[in-house]
């Protein structure tokens, strides 16, 4: 059992998401919990499917993996997934699995309730605050605790390996990691 999974919609090997998920994980550990970064890369995450399987069998029914993953989040404290921004947008893969992880936990025992997190966007010039959006409607939704920083969890990276490039993008994510960590720990005390 993980405090905290961070799930990364990116496919590419040398992940810039990755490495802002890394850096992200490294500060949560310095205060205090355990991580899990899950990269989608090399998975094929399909679209819920509307079957309500889930509801009777207690997790979802495709299989591509996802099911194995949901398991993780569900005895999990905080959950961050992060995407590259794809034409404005998240990565199809992310957004499917965001869809399907929310149909579980509301078909069964609501395990997303409370939980904390938010989401993170990588690109390399623009689109980071809609993808942003989009992935943001998945916590309310699902009565999760959004987490704030003093700006929105993004980071400018286009070539393999240049997030750090970005100070400012990179100060904010270690600040949401920050701040994640310590409400757990204020909710769990
Ligand atoms: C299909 C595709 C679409 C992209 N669309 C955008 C975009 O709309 N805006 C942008 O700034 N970067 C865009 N990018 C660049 C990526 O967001 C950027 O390289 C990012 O760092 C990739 O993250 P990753 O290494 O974690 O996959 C796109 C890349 C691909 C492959």
């Amino acid at each position: 059992m993980v405090d905290v999974v961070l799930l990364s919609g990116s496919p590419r090997k040398n992940s810039n998401t990755m490495e802002v998920l890394d850096v992200c994980a490294k500060e949560i550990e310095k205060n205090g919990l355990s991580t899990e970064i899950i990269p989608l890369r090399g998975m094929t995450i399909q679209s819920c499917v509307a079957c309500n399987k889930c509801v009777e069998k207690g997790n979802c029914v495709l299989k591509d993996g996802l099911d194995e993953i949901i398991e993780k989040i569900r005895k999990a404290d905080g959950f961050i997934p992060a995407s590259p921004v794809y034409f404005g947008t998240a990565r199809g893969d992310i957004m499917s699995a965001l869809q399907r992880i929310g149909k579980v936990s509301r078909g069964t025992d609501d395990f997303l309730s409370g939980m904390v997190g938010g989401p993170i966007a990588v690109a390399r010039r623009g689109g980071h605050t809609l993808t942003l959006q989009e992935m943001s409607m998945f916590f309310p939704i699902n009565d999760m605790i959004m987490v704030g920083s003093r700006y929105w969890n993004m980071v400018f990276a286009h070539a393999e390996g240049t997030t750090n490039e970005d100070e400012e993008g990179i100060e904010m994510v270690k600040l949401f990691g920050e701040n994640v960590a310590k409400l757990i720990q204020k909710i769990k005390s």
